[in-house]
Formats: C-alpha cells, structure tokens, sequence
C-alpha cells in the first residue's frame, strides 16, 4: 500500500536519521501519486535515486486508484542535476535517459513541483513531465556546458520542442540560469505558485488538464545557426562544449526526434570523456573546497557594518562591493572634498552594477552609506578595511591610529597588494586583530578574494574575513605571507617568463596571441598596458632600492623611461591608434636595442613554446608558493588563477596541469 504524502519538504539543513532512508519514495494524496527525492545536499540524480525513481514509477504504474503523479523533493532544492561525483567512472544503469523516458512514457500525468535550483538532469526530468509548477525564488538552467559536457538526457530536444531553437540555444551554450518570471515568459514553466506541491496535486489531480498548451514555438530564421554559430565560438575561446551544444540543439531543431536524441546521447558520452570535462569537474570541488581553513574557524555572525578608510579607486570599490550584498559601510577619508569624491565614485560604480543588472536601484543601496572623517566614527564596525595608498608609512600610522580608537574586538584588515602584513601588524597592540583581505580590481565584479593570514591571525579575525567572503558571495582562498600572495606572484613569473622570451626573440604581439588562443582572455603585455605600466615599474624600483631585485634593467623599464606607460599614453607594449591596439614599431626598436646590448642574436618561437614555457614558469612558481607553505593545497592555486587572473577555466589550472603531467 502507498503511504499517504505528508506535503512536508525538510527545512533547510535538516539531517537524514541515521538509519539509511531510502532516496526516494512513493506517497499518495487522493488520487495522485507523489514521489518525493530526499538526497541531500541538493538531490542530485545517483544511481540510488535512478534506481529508486524507476521503481517507485512503476509502483505508482500499477495503481489503478492513481489518475497522476508529482514529482518533489525534500530539503532546499529540486534536483540540481546528474550526480557529478559519478563522472569519472562509466555510466551507470539505469541511466538518466531511461528514468525521463519512463516518465514521458508513463499512463500517469507527471507534475514536476520545483523550488530552489532546478538544472542539468533536474531540469531534463521536469521536462519530460507533462507539468512544470516552480515557486516564485525558483531558478532555472542546464548549466552542463560549464562542466564541459551537454545535457544528456533528451534536455536538447525536449528543451527545443518547448520554448524554441533560438530560446533554447541561449539556454544550452551559455549554461545560464533563468528565474521562475522568465521561464514562465519563455513557456518552460507552466505555472508559478508561492506552494509549487499543492499547485502540482492539483494540476495532476485533474490529469493534466488544467495545463494550457503552448503554442509550437516557430523555427529560426535560416541566418540564425551561422550568427549564433560565430557567436558561442567567439565566447567559448577554445571550449569544446558550448559549440557542441548549439550543434545539439540544430538536429533538435532538424532531425526526426529518435535520431535527435541518440545523437545528444552521444555527443553527451564523447564530452563526458573529454580532457576538458574532466578538468572543469576538478574546478566545479577545486572551487567548492577552496578556503578549506575558513570553515575550521567557529562562524562568525553576519557583519552589519563594515569600515573602509580610503576612497580611491580600489576603496570605493570595496565599499560598492559591501554595500550591494546588502551591508552597510562607514567610509573614512580625509577630509570633505575626498569623501564628496569617494561618494560620487560610489554611486558611479552602483549606477554601473544597476546597469548590468547586480542591483535594481542605487538610491536604496547608496543609503547603506555613511561618510566621514573621523576614525571614530568607525566604532559600530566590527571589521575594518584599510584601502590607503600602497606606502608602508601611511598604512603604519593608519593602523597605529585605529588601535588607538577601536574597540579590541574589531578585526583590522589591509587590502595591500605587495606590502608585507607582517610589519603593519607589528604597528598594533594586538596584531592577532590583523589579516590581509586582498580584493581585486575592481573589487565589485571580480569575484576572488585572497584572505592573508598571518602567524598570528586568530581565529575570530579569520572567521571575520570569512563572514565577509560569504555576504559579498566571493571565492575565499586562504594565503600566507608572501610578496604577491599567490595571484601576483604566480602573475609575476609568468610576465618574468614572458619578458625573457621577449629578449630571445619574440615580439609582445606573439606572446599575446599565443595566450589568447590558449584560452586566456587577454595577454599579458595587453592587460599591462591596460592598467599601465608605471606602477609595477616604482614597485621594481623600490625593490631594487631594498636589494630584494638585482639592479638589472628590463624592457619594461626602457618602455616606461620613454614614457610608453600603456594606453594612457596612447602607447605601451602596443601603439594605439583611434583606441584601437596595433603592434609598436617604436616598441620593437626597443626590444631590438635592448637584444643588441645584451648580445643576443633573436629566435623564433612557436606558438606551442611560449605557451609551454609560460605555463612551466607559473607551475614551477605555484610548486615553490606550495612547499613554503603559503597556499593550503594545489587546488587553491587553480582556483586562484582561474577566478581571478583568467585562466582559461576549462584548462584545469596550472597544478591541475602540471600534476596531470607527472
Ligand atoms: N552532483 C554532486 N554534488 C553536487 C552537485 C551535483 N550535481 N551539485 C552540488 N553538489 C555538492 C557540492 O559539491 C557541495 O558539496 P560539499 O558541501 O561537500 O562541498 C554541495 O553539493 C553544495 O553545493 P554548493 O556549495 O555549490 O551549494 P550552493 O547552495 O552554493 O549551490 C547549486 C547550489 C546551485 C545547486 C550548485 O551546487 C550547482 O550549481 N551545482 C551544479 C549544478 C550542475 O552543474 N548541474 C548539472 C550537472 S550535469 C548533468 O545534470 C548532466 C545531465 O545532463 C545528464
């Protein structure tokens, strides 16, 4: 006999007993049949719960009591997808195709009743329902590509017979998640309700009949595979699976169905198998694991509000950071005229975000702000960002200042890029108050934070910058002390490399390109010039002055003495000319000059060359950053580089390659 359903989805972490409950189960209410998948943390699609679903399909099958079915699942999610912990090994059976199959197949009319994420295998298996109802905060998407692989359980094809090629392409290449109001516009979903299982029993109740059905969605104009076409191959950079899925969703649009389908399937296996699929699923844990030391720390409560002293460019881009996660930041500058500056940069940065549509308004995320003068006014702020001009001496006696008027409790954190943090803890009382919270530029988009413990951080301090991490949804890596931490550092080898092979015979432009077409979103000489030239320029000056570099000139600095700082000179590594960037000739008799003084007599590199030598310089430099103990793990290391520095994301990472290699 099939239990009656309890319509009870388990809160949010609440545990399994310990006595092993099946993953899936089979209730009734009435004349509806209600499976309801318990697989905790986001019901993702085992073997155990294919086994289970198929089963419980067939029990309800065979109810002649039953008129429909729904389709549910407890804890905060529905499934969010195939289980990705099983890809590594064979597929196993029942596979996900069969299980969606069954349910298309099925006498009964199946409602999938969402809430939370619904992606990948989770959604494929609503699809092949004959009913979508989602809560109102429901998100929607076929996120496969960023996993290197495309759905691979009729989701191309159900997805395009549903909302459209061109809808259903957008979708698929790009892995994007919809919520609940766009999906219902585009026809993927049926119904929104704030109770998506008590809309579900009903819809399935009268067997299906309260679904109104869509129009057939009109084919694309003929232009549009070869627009689109160009299109994902410029964005994917070299990824394989975005194209893939376009192809996919074309013999969705074009073959008969069967013929569609076992060709999603296997294109879906040959992905599966790929070296790309399989390092974007070392990311997809890399990511999820990274800042392991953060969660060893007892959690800290939400910060209320956050101090920022510094203005400037970066500090106001800390403070947009904080106040858009909903946060409320005391600026501290100078005086008026610098807070009047730091304010209006502010909302400059929010009126942007608004644009791009992070925020839906600035006025009520600008009122989180309050500026002053007064380091006092810091009080209420239990962590405190210092954002300063990159000096030792200002930072020392800013520092020195607020552990004069804070209380003891408050966590003081630094953004320096290259400062040891060290020394401006030795400037407080209590220097186990003091950590690196080393954001990136512009600190409201990018989404890595490199959090710098010291020896002696404690543990609250560290759970501090932990909390921040998690309000402003950044990727937290935990660094030691070092020149550069771990991004710059790992950057810094790979522009030494770079220049090296600068000075054997290659130009800016072929070092650039090779780069670029291995995945990386820009070059480095690119990038320099970009953010120009002459601040690592007074940063090699000054540690040249301290003795920590041999005073030997670069081309760098034969560029930056002849004023070429980058494009706001109009002239860098590259000339640019009406903004766009064309190969130097000034720069390449400099380069020339500099070869000719050193007696060097120039070679021609390979594309294949520089790429491998520029990723043996960033390994050789990651595996030293590892032995001294300044990341905690390889992983982290990729993380850092893909989240923060461009690294092409489905190339693993410097270790992930490096190790592969061994
Ligand atoms: N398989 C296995 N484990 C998964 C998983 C999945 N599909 N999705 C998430 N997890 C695990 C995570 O590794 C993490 O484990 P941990 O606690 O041990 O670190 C835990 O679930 C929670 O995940 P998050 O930390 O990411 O939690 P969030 O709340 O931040 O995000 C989420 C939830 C939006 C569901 C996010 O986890 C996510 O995007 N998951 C992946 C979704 C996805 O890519 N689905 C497609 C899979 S491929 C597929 O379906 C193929 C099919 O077409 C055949």
């Amino acid at each position: 006999m099939i239990a009656p359903d309890t319509g009870r989805r388990a809160a949010e972490g609440e545990r399994r007993s310990e006595v092993a409950e099946p993953t899936v189960t089979l209730s009734r209410s009435g004349s509806v049949g209600v499976i309801t998948i318990d697989n905790p943390p986001v019901n993702a699609l085992s073997q155990e719960v294919r086994i289970g679903l198929l089963s419980a399909l067939e029990q309800a099958e065979l109810d002649p009591t039953l008129v429909g079915g729904v389709l549910r699942c407890a804890g905060r999610t529905f499934v969010a997808g195939a289980d990705i912990t099983e890809m590594d090994a064979p597929p196993s059976e029942p596979t996900l195709p069969t299980v969606a199959d069954a349910f298309e197949r099925s006498r009964l009319c199946w409602v999938a009743a969402m809430h939370g994420t619904a992606l990948g295998g989770g959604l494929e298996l609503a699809l092949a329902c004959c009913g979508r109802v989602a809560e109102p905060g429901t998100r929607v998407g076929m996120p496969e590509v960023t996993l290197g692989i495309i759905p691979g359980a009729g989701g191309t094809v159900r997805l395009t017979s549903l909302i459209g090629a061109e809808a259903a392409a957008r979708l698929v290449t790009t892995g994007k998640q919809i919520d609940a109001v766009e999906s219902r516009q585009i026809g993927l979903i049926d119904v929104i309700a704030e109770d998506a299982h008590a809309a579900s029993l009903e819809i399935a109740g009268s067997g299906g009949r309260a679904i109104e059905t869509s129009p057939t969605p009109r084919a694309p104009k003929p232009e549009f595979w070869d627009q689109e076409s160009i299109r994902v191959r410029e964005k994917a950079r070299g990824q394989e699976s975005p194209i893939e899925a376009l192809a996919a969703i074309r013999e969705a649009a074009t073959l008969p169905r069967a013929e569609a389908l076992q060709a999603e399937r296997r294109r879906f296996l040959r992905l599966r198998e790929s070296e790309q699929a399989k390092a974007l699923r070392h990311v997809f844990f890399a990511e999820r694991k990274a800042g392991a030391s953060l969660r060893n720390v007892p959690k800290a409560a939400d910060l209320q509000r956050v101090g920022v002293v510094g203005g400037g460019t970066m500090g106001s881009s800390i403070a947009t950071a904080v106040l858009i996660s909903g946060t409320a930041v005391t600026l501290v500058e100078q005086d008026d005229a610098a807070t009047a500056r730091a304010r209006n940069l502010i909302e400059t940065n929010l009126k942007a975000s608004a644009k791009r549509g992070v925020i839906s308004s600035v006025e009520p995320v600008l009122a989180r702000l309050s500026v002053c003068t007064a380091l006092s006014d810091l009080e209420e702020c239990p962590l405190v960002i210092e954002a300063v001009f990159e000096d030792m001496a200002i930072k020392t006696a800013l520092f020195k200042a607020l552990d004069d008027v804070l209380p003891a409790t408050a966590v003081l954190a630094t953004n320096t890029s290259y400062l040891d943090v060290r020394e401006l803890a030795r400037s407080v009382r209590d220097p186990s108050r003091v950590l690196g919270l080393h954001f990136f530029a512009p600190a409201h988009v990018m989404k890595l934070l490199e959090v710098v413990r010291l020896p002696q951080t404690s543990d609250p301090a560290l759970a501090a910058g932990s909390a921040l991490a998690r309000q402003l949804r950044k990727t937290a890596v935990v660094t030691g002390v070092c020149e550069g931490f771990i991004g710059n550092r790992i950057m810094a080898a790979y522009r030494r490399n770079a220049e090296e092979m600068l000075l054997r015979g290659a130009q800016p432009e072929t070092i650039d390109a090779a780069m670029r077409d291995y995945g990386f979103a820009a070059g480095i000489f690119e990038t320099q010039d970009l953010s120009g030239l002459d601040i690592a320029w007074a940063m090699r000056k000054r540690r040249r002055l301290e003795g920590k570099d041999p005073a030997i000139a670069t081309i760098s600095d034969a560029l930056c003495e002849v004023e070429r700082l980058g494009r706001k000179t109009m002239g860098g590594w590259y000339d640019y000319v009406d903004g766009r960037q064309v190969s130097s000739p000034e720069t390449a008799r400099l380069i020339a000059e500099f070869r000719d003084g050193a007696g060097i007599t120039p070679r021609v590199y390979t594309a294949a060359e520089i790429v491998n030598s520029i990723l043996a310089a960033m390994s050789r430099e990651a595996e030293a950053i590892l032995r001294e103990g300044i990341a905690e793990g390889p992983d982290d290391i990729d993380v850092v580089m893909i989240v923060g520095f461009g690294f092409p994301r489905y190339r693993g990472g410097p270790m992930y390659i490096a190790r592969k290699a061994q």
